[in-house]
C-alpha cells in the first residue's frame, strides 16, 4: 500500500469514518484504487462540519421569524397589475434575447427517486400523444424561441456523476433533438457523502461509497468550477434562465420575466404562484429587514402560513416553483469561494441503499440516512435588486414529482391537455372542455410550433389551412 493511500486511510478514521474502509482487503487492486479516488473527493472537514450541524444537533428549525413580511411582488396584468408595465418588460425581454445575452439553464442533477423511473428523468415520455421526453419538449421550446427572436439560445444542463453520461448518450442517441451540438452544453453537479443517523459515511457497495448530488444550490458552483460562467462571458451571455428539468410546461424562455429582470437590475429574479390552499407544501416569498427570502413551509408555523389579511386573503401567498433568471456575475459570485458568499446545507432524511458491516447490501423500506443538499433559493437573500413576478400556475407550472397522485405524470399530461385547450380559445377556436378546462379529446401542441400562448395565437394566426382538431391531432 502506498504512503498516500495509508495516509487517506488514517485520516478517514482519525474523522470517526473508518468504516469506509473496512471491506478495503477484500477488494482487488482495481476495486481498491477506485475506493481511493473516490474517498479522495471527499471533504472530510466539510463532512465532519455537516454531521455535527444536522445530524448530531437536534435538527428543529433554526430561523428567526422576526420581521417577516410578505414579499411583494409584480402582480400579472389580469390580476391587478399595470399592462403597460407589462408590455415595457416583454420589450426588454425581446430585446435581451435578441442579442444574444440569455441562455437557458436547466438542474437535471436530482436522482428523481419519488417518480421510481429508470434513468434520468430528462428522458422520461410526458407529452399526452406523442410522449416526447422531457428533454425534448425543452429542446423544442428553446429552438422555437431562439426562431421567434432569430437567434441560436445556448442551453446549459446540470447533470450530476451519477446521470451523466446516460444523460448525454440520450441526447447523442436523438441527435441532439435538432439543436446545434456545440450550443448545448453538460455541467457535472459535485456529490457529498450521505451519511447514517449517526453520522457514519455509508457504503453502496464494499469499495463504494454512497454519494449523492449536492442539491440544485449546487448548480451555481457547479456553473463557476466548470468554466461555463467563463464561457458565457465569452459569448456575451449575462442572464441565465433557470427551470427544472420535472417542469415540462415552464416557459423556458419568457420574454416578459427576462424584462422585469433588465429593467430592475436585477441580480436574481424569481416567479411566484398565489398558493393553492395555505398549508401547500411550498416555499414562501418573504422579506425581512429588508432582505428578499424563501422560507421553506417546513420552517413556518402552520399558523403564519395560515394567516389571513384584513381582506381574508392569505397573507404568505407567494409560492415558489423554482423558476429564476440569474445574472451571470452574480452567479460567479454565489456560486464562487469567496467569503459570505456560500450558500447553506440542509437536511434530507431519505431511503440510502447501503452495505452493512456483514457486508450485506441492505434496501430500507424507510429513510435511513441523510443527504446533504443545498437549495438554490437560499442565493436570493445575496442578491441585490431582487425582482418577483406573479405567474400563472396554468402556464408555468406542473412539476413530475410522483409516480401517482399529485404531481404525477397524469396530472402533468391533464395541466397540458387543459393549457393547449386555452391556448386554442384564445385564438379564437372552439374545444369542448369540462368544468375544469380538460378537453374531452386529446391533442398536442408541439412546442416546436409556439412557445406560448401569445405565440401559439400569433402562429394559428398564419395557418392556412388551419388542421381539425381531433382525437391524437398534433399542431406542430
Ligand atoms: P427535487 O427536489 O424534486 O429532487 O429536484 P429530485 O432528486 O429530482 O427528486 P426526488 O426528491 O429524489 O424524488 C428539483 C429539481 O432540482 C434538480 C432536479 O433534477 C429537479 O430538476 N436537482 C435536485 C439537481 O439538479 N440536483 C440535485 O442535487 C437535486
Amino acid at each position: 500500500m502506498s504512503i498516500s493511500t495509508k495516509a487517506l486511510i488514517e485520516s478517514f478514521a482519525q474523522a470517526g469514518q473508518g468504516q469506509v474502509f473496512q471491506f478495503f482487503d477484500q477488494l482487488d487492486a482495481d476495486g481498491q484504487a477506485r475506493l481511493v479516488a473516490q474517498a479522495e473527493t471527499i471533504d472530510l472537514a466539510e463532512v465532519d462540519a455537516l454531521v455535527a450541524e444536522h445530524v448530531k444537533a437536534a435538527h428543529e428549525s433554526k430561523l428567526n421569524l422576526d420581521g417577516l413580511q410578505p414579499a411583494s411582488y409584480k402582480a400579472l396584468p389580469s390580476k391587478g397589475g399595470d399592462s403597460a408595465q407589462w408590455k415595457a418588460a416583454w420589450d426588454a425581454g425581446s430585446a435581451a434575447i435578441q442579442a444574444g445575452r440569455v441562455a437557458a439553464f436547466t438542474v437535471a442533477g436530482g436522482q428523481g427517486t419519488r417518480l421510481g423511473y429508470d434513468g434520468p428523468k430528462g428522458t422520461y415520455p410526458i407529452t399526452p400523444v406523442t410522449e416526447k421526453t422531457l428533454f425534448q419538449v425543452f429542446a423544442e421550446k428553446i429552438a422555437r424561441s431562439g426562431e421567434r427572436f432569430g437567434v441560436t439560445i445556448p442551453w446549459f444542463i446540470l447533470t450530476s456523476e451519477i446521470n451523466n453520461d446516460a444523460t448525454v448518450a440520450a441526447f447523442e442517441a436523438a441527435d441532439y433533438f435538432g439543436l446545434d451540438r456545440g450550443s448545448v452544453h453538460f455541467i457535472v453537479q459535485g456529490l457529498v457523502p450521505a451519511v447514517d443517523c449517526e453520522g457514519k459515511i455509508l457504503l453502496a457497495a464494499k469499495g463504494k461509497i454512497a454519494m449523492t448530488p449536492d442539491g440544485h444550490g449546487g448548480s451555481l458552483r457547479a456553473l463557476v468550477r466548470s468554466g461555463a460562467i467563463d464561457k458565457m462571458k465569452a459569448q456575451g451571455i449575462d442572464i441565465v434562465s433557470y427551470f427544472q428539468v420535472d417542469n415540462p410546461i415552464v416557459q423556458c424562455i419568457d420574454p416578459a420575466f427576462i424584462g422585469f429582470h433588465v429593467l430592475g437590475q436585477s441580480e436574481l429574479s424569481s416567479k411566484m404562484v398565489p398558493k393553492a390552499y395555505a398549508l401547500e407544501k411550498v416555499g414562501h416569498f418573504c422579506m425581512q429587514y429588508g432582505t428578499a427570502l424563501v422560507v421553506e413551509y417546513s420552517d413556518m408555523p402552520a399558523e403564519l402560513q395560515e394567516a389571513t389579511n384584513e381582506d381574508g386573503f392569505i397573507r404568505f401567498n407567494g409560492g415558489s416553483v423554482a423558476i429564476h433568471v440569474f445574472d451571470r456575475d452574480f452567479i460567479g459570485r454565489a456560486g464562487g469561494t469567496g467569503e459570505g458568499a456560500k450558500l447553506p446545507f440542509h437536511r434530507a432524511d431519505k431511503k440510502i441503499p447501503y452495505v452493512d458491516a456483514s457486508g450485506e447490501t441492505i434496501k430500507p423500506d424507510e429513510p435511513n440516512g441523510v443527504k446533504f443538499e443545498m437549495f438554490v433559493f437560499d442565493a436570493l437573500p445575496l442578491a441585490k435588486n431582487p425582482v418577483i413576478i406573479e405567474a400563472s400556475r396554468a402556464d408555468d407550472f406542473s412539476p413530475v414529482k410522483n409516480a401517482d397522485g399529485v404531481d404525477s405524470p397524469k396530472t402533468c399530461k391533464e395541466d397540458q391537455l387543459r393549457m393547449f385547450a386555452r391556448w386554442l380559445k384564445a385564438a379564437g377556436e372552439r374545444i369542448e372542455t369540462d368544468d375544469s378546462g380538460l378537453p374531452k379529446i386529446t391533442f398536442e401542441i408541439s412546442p416546436r410550433f409556439a412557445a406560448d400562448e401569445a405565440d401559439f395565437v400569433a402562429q394559428w394566426g398564419g395557418l392556412d389551412p388551419k388542421p381539425a382538431i381531433t382525437e391524437g391531432t398534433v399542431i406542430k
